[in-house]
């Protein structure tokens, strides 16, 4: 599916009167099957554009397309994608297995139908020894595989992320980035993944949409033209050097303007 963004602005109301534009116009094309990473320093509005296009939330102006590249189709915005919630909200009181055949089990999936698949997902995100197990006895990187998997099971062509690895250790988070990849070259999907670090966006994108502190803008669209399958190998080739010291230059400008409102606003 490509995510067509037009013109988008979001403004929030900050309580009483007071209302804060978080999205200036923003335009962009996600295209079908294409890994976009979305960069940019705290409240520029990253997490308000995934959601916009997640159908989470209404828009305050311009239009979101979902189109289907083969069809030419426009499709209900919402209905094709699904986002990966951080593996905080998984219920304590079901099995890895409940937990991620709990989407289907809503859609009214017969339960072998939904074990089935839930089982799939579980293999295809390292998950088989733990299908009985309950979110208290897994570590956080088990946690946000699970989350992966509930997302996973849902089986939409676009996947929504939202800074999914933040609260992992380093080591943790590495070894989920390597499982992505892999993950993303078996199943092509249109994924945008937020993020706020640099190396994570090269390391796992076709393209990072830098943004600009608050409104959000989208400052520049840098291709990420490492080939794929990609390993962490890639960290080491000059391509990734360049393009991390590109992504830095562009980053620390706006981090250093965001700094600057909040401190404004604080004082
Ligand atoms: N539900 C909301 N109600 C009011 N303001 C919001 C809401 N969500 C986000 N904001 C504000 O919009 C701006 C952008 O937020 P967000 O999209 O979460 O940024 P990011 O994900 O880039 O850190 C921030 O100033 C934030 O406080
Ligand atoms: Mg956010």
């Amino acid at each position: 599916m490509d995510v067509i963004v037009r013109e988008v602005a979001k403004v929030w109301n900050a309580g009483g009167r007071d209302q804060v534009a978080a999205l200036a116009p923003v335009s962009h094309r996600f295209a079908s099957g294409s890994f976009s990473c979305l960069l940019g320093p705290s409240g520029c509005g990253k997490s308000t554009l995934i959601r916009l296009v997640g159908g989470l939330e209404s828009l305050s102006g311009g239009t979101i397309e979902i189109r289907d590249p083969v069809s030419g189709s426009l499709q209900p915005v919402g209905k094709h994608s699904v986002m990966m919630w951080q593996g905080l909200n998984l219920f304590p009181w079901r099995t890895v297995i409940d937990n991620v055949a709990f989407g289907p089990e809503m859609e009214g999936v017969s339960r072998n139908e939904r074990y089935a698949k839930a089982r799939e997902v579980l293999a295809v995100t390292g998950l088989q020894a733990f299908a009985e197990h309950y979110p208290r006895q897994l570590s956080g990187g088990m946690r946000q595989r699970v989350a992966l998997a509930r997302a996973l099971i849902m089986g939409r062509p676009i996947l929504l992320m939202d800074e999914p690895f933040a609260a992992l250790d380093a080591q943790t988070k590495i070894v989920m980035q390597i499982e992505l990849l892999r993950i993303f070259e078996a199943a092509r999907k249109t994924v945008l993944f937020v993020t706020h670090a640099i190396d994570e966006a090269i390391l796992l994108g076709d393209e990072i949409v830098v943004m600009s502190a608050r409104p959000g803008r989208i400052k520049e669209v840098i291709p990420v033209n490492l080939p794929r399958p990609r390993s962490l190998d890639v960290v080491k080739t000059p391509e990734f050097g360049r393009l991390f010291d590109h992504a830095f230059h562009l980053i620390r400008e706006e981090v250093t303007r965001a700094m600057e409102q909040q401190m404004a606003e604080s004082a």
